[in-house]
């Protein structure tokens, strides 16, 4: 492993809609030798199930290393353990308002709180529809924060995405951008 933290980032999925989106940055950052450490809400279980059919298991084999949700004692839940950031993706309005309260309650929470704290990039890939005022209230206050980037998947057609496959991995690999990744297949505008 890379003690400096360059190559690792943090990997977190919360319960919104979107579960691919976790599974095309976790095979961004493995094509691009990155380490991923992972941590999966339950929500974010039932989503998996719900949406994919490699299951929860099929979908951590595609992460380095694997956290439970509840241990908050874990590497990622301190800033001594060196990171370059971390992408929420996708990011619930749940887990947004607790990233946005500091109400760090699971490992998850906490691993972006450290990373906010630790001034490192965190990259919220927040998904609902439509917003309600809180959620923008939410947004509204990580947004100032440095380093906080919020890169809602929102459908792309610029670059000429013919299936929805395609449009996860356009959105994803803006995540990986966010970190100066230069992702496989990366269709930027020129
Ligand atoms: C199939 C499914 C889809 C969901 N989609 C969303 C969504 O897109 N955005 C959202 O904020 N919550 C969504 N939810 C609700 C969250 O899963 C729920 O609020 C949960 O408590 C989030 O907790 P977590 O952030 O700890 O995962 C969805 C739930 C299910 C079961």
């Amino acid at each position: 492993m890379d003690n400096s933290g360059s190559r690792r980032i943090v990997v977190g999925v919360s319960g919104a809609s979107g579960a691919a989106l976790g599974l095309a940055v976790l095979d961004g950052l493995r094509a691009a030798g990155v380490e991923s450490h992972l941590v999966l809400t339950r929500g974010a279980e039932l989503t998996i199930e719900q949406e994919l059919s490699i299951g929860v298991d099929g979908f951590c084999s595609h992460a380095d290393v694997v956290y439970n949700n509840r241990n908050i004692g874990a590497a990622i839940a301190s800033g001594t353990f060196k990171t370059a950031g971390m992408i929420v993706s996708p990011c619930s309005m749940k887990t947004l308002a607790g990233v946005a309260s500091g109400y760090s309650e699971n490992l998850l929470l906490r691993a972006a709180d450290v990373t906010m704290k630790e001034r490192r990039p965190l990259v919220l890939m927040v998904r609902e529809t439509p917003f309600n005022s809180i959620h923008v209230d939410n947004m509204q206050r990580l947004v100032r924060i440095p380093g906080v980037v919020l890169l809602p998947p929102l459908l792309t057609f610029y670059n000429g995405a013919q299936t929805v496959d395609q449009m996860v991995h356009h959105v994803a690999c803006k995540a990986l951008d966010a970190f100066g990744i230069e992702p496989e297949g990366f269709q930027r505008w020129s």
